[in-house]
């Protein structure tokens, strides 16, 4: 019978532990947050309010995540980005990104450690990317890198290496594939037409 009690209580007492748990009061509260601002409203504020710093018109359309030291030019936009690691990533101005990209700023030590596969410590990196570059969905970029102007990253892509300026660059490890028209890019450029 006291069984039984036991077994009621709990069972009465379930909805009171679900609202209670901190990650259902995350959720709820994020819910609430998105309600009220609007999906890019909530994730345009929470990229600010990590960034070590910001220009104009940013744009966080879908979830992303930004670690370490985050700079973002003027008019960026993320539509599901992962900056990972404590490394610093400069965006430059006019950054477009597709869906479920990613950028990893820090390695385990494994070479030199002393523990397998790796040990507690890290080596940072950096990664710069120049105006004007637009990533396709689900890039990767890992390692110290600078992405030159006006560059693309081709979807599925994994930079490991530096991409000159205007090159589109695809497969892993990404390889110039070809180059945007230059002449055509300098006159947008001169004039001002950004997206
Ligand atoms: C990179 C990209 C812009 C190139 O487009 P494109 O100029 O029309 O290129 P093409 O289809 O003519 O392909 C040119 C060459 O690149 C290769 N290529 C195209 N996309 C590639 C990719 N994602 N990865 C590897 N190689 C790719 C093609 O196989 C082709 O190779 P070939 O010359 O040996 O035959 C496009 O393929 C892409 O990845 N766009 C991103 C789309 C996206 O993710 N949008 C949503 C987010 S905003």
């Amino acid at each position: 019978m006291k069984h039984l009690l036991n077994r009621l209580v709990d069972f009465l007492l379930l909805p009171i532990k679900f609202v209670a748990s901190p990650r259902i009061r995350r959720i709820i509260r994020e819910d609430w947050c998105i309600r009220r601002e609007g999906r890019a409203g909530y994730h345009t504020r929470l990229a600010k309010e990590v960034a070590a710093s910001c220009g104009k018109d940013l744009y966080v359309g879908y979830e992303s995540q930004f670690m370490g030291e985050v700079h973002f030019g003027n008019n960026c936009n993320f539509n599901g980005m992962r900056v990972i690691g404590g490394g610093k990533v400069t965006f430059g101005d006019n950054f477009h990104s597709g869906e479920e990209c990613m950028i990893v700023t820090q390695n385990h030590n494994y070479n030199n450690g002393e523990a397998i596969p790796y040990d507690s410590t890290f080596e940072y990196k950096e990664v710069v990317i120049e105006e004007n570059v637009w990533f396709g969905n689900r890039v990767i970029v890992v390692g110290n890198i600078t992405i030159g102007e006006g560059a693309i990253i081709a979807a599925g892509a994994v930079v490991t290496k530096d991409v000159p300026k205007c090159a589109i660059v695809g497969g892993n490890p990404a390889k110039v594939i070809k180059f945007r028209d230059i002449e055509h890019y300098e006159k947008l450029k001169a004039e001002g037409k950004f997206h």
